[in-house]
């Protein structure tokens, strides 16, 4: 008998499918000293009854009305923007970002603002059920740096990117980096300082290569920093395709889509994740399919400064890695629950369409609706594959990283009446009614990270 750190017994669900639920009941999860599932035991197998005897000094179980989900993966959040969550979103997105993002970024050169705010981001995102979160941090490497070490210190997977912006027509002064070449050498050093905290991190931190998105950056930075990416393999971060404006700025620019210039700078990676992607075409598609870039679908953001409701069944249809994204601050929340409820919402209006003067044939986009269960894989499974880590799955060789679910919190109870409700029904009201009162633990790697 395997000698296990801790063995969890209860109700799970995790994504079999892009659309199917699987629904484990009664399971036992033994997890190891990495924090890792060595095992999933299922009530009919026959050594359930000998794993429950021998680690009864191990065993949690949860009670009547607790559910394990795997902790969700935000593919996009700008840890700096937390500050300002909620506001200035009456405005279009150039504006939006010189009027206030900027300004509100170049504040981090003060460290103790930073600590303040990425302190209480990472807080925010553990008790809302984000496990693993992939961060824009600023133009500044300290800072930069602290926020994955508080990634490191709060037990949060966190992958963390240096913005580079050094582009003088598209920054102001107050807010870019000094020099393309200081940028670079700043990126360099920075992957060199995460890589050395990896090494005592249970959880994993990890240097993401972070061109803010190609209005920001001359040629030559984004040169560099496809060099970079290779060079220490990498992730790689960036915006693409979000708004009218930016998609006609870089056809203008490089007579070509967002995705063909970031690909010709090296960028499109296994390891690389594009926030937004609204405008792809089918070649765009196809490329991010053949590169393994995954698109982080960021739907409450996109809502405010997209111009569109991005084709996400379509995309995914064509083979490309799909995860979601909070987009803290373009979208105000910093719950992945209300991102996959908005991405649901938003794929039906894209099918039905939204102008009731045309005639229903004509209003919308055919097929373009997804489920809440696909929603849930986004925020999960699709989150981990789109970081090729093993995480977003309840199953044998994923690490250890779920949120408790308690349906029966006093202030915050689902409408379950029937405590022989059809799970799959349970299911579903969790992902739409779960508010941060009923996320009661939270574990990354094997470590409980947040409880309430
Ligand atoms: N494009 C460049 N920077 C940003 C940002 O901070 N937020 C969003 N939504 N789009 C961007
Ligand atoms: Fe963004």
């Amino acid at each position: 008998m395997k000698n296990y750190a801790r063995v969890f017994k209860g109700n799970a669900f995790t994504s079999k499918s892009p659309t199917e639920l699987h629904i484990l009941k009664d399971y036992l999860f033994c997890i190891n000293e990495n924090g890792m599932i060595a095992k999933v035991v299922a009530p009919v197998d026959q050594d359930y009854q000998t794993i429950l005897e021998t680690n009864q000094d191990k065993l949690q179980c949860l009670r009547e009305g607790q559910y394990f989900l795997p902790g969700f993966v935000d593919l996009h959040v700008h840890a700096p923007q937390w500050a300002q969550s909620g506001t200035a979103l009456d405005i279009p997105l150039y504006d939006w970002l010189n009027t206030y993002t900027f300004p509100l970024e170049a504040k981090f050169s003060d460290l103790n603002f930073a600590r303040k705010v990425y302190q209480d981001v990472v807080s925010t995102l553990l008790a809302n059920g984000t496990t693993t979160a992939l961060y824009f941090a600023t133009v500044h490497k300290d800072a930069s740096l602290l926020l994955a070490q508080i990634c490191v210190e709060k037990g949060q997977r966190g992958l963390v990117g240096k913005v580079v912006m050094d582009n003088l027509d598209q920054t102001s002064e107050f807010y870019r980096d000094h020099d393309t070449q200081t940028a670079l050498k700043e990126t360099e050093d920075f992957i060199l300082e995460v890589n050395e905290l990896a090494k005592t991190t249970k959880q994993g931190v990890y240097p993401v290569v972070t061109p803010r998105f190609i209005p920001s950056c001359t040629d030559e930075a984004l040169k560099g920093l496809g060099e970079l990416a290779a060079k220490y393999d990498t992730y790689v971060q960036s915006h693409c395709s979000e708004s009218d404006w930016e998609h006609e700025y870089v056809l203008s620019r490089f007579k070509k889509n967002d995705t063909f210039a970031l690909r010709d700078f090296g960028l499109l990676r296994d390891k690389s994740v594009m926030a937004h992607c609204n405008f792809l075409n089918d070649d765009d598609a196809e490329l991010f399919a053949e590169t393994g870039t995954a698109v982080s679908h960021c739907p409450i953001s996109n809502a405010y400064f997209a111009n569109s409701v991005i084709p996400v069944a379509h995309l995914h249809s064509k083979g490309v890695d799909i995860g979601l994204g909070s987009d803290i601050s373009g979208g105000f929340s910093p719950s992945l629950y209300d991102n996959a409820r908005q991405a649901v919402i938003s794929s039906r209006m894209l099918e039905d369409g939204v102008n009731s003067r045309l005639p229903a044939v004509e209003r919308g986009v055919p097929h373009s609706r997804i489920t809440i269960n696909e929603a849930f894989y986004f925020a999960t499974a699709g989150g981990g594959e789109s970081l090729s880590l093993p995480i977003g799955r309840l199953a044998e060789n994923f690490a250890w990283d779920v949120q408790i679910i308690d349906t029966t919190t006093a202030t915050a109870k689902l409408p379950i009446f029937d405590n022989q409700e059809d799970l799959e029904d349970v299911f579903q009201k969790i992902m739409y009614l779960v508010r941060p009162e009923n996320i009661c633990e939270v574990w990354v790697q094997g470590e409980k990270v947040h409880s309430r």
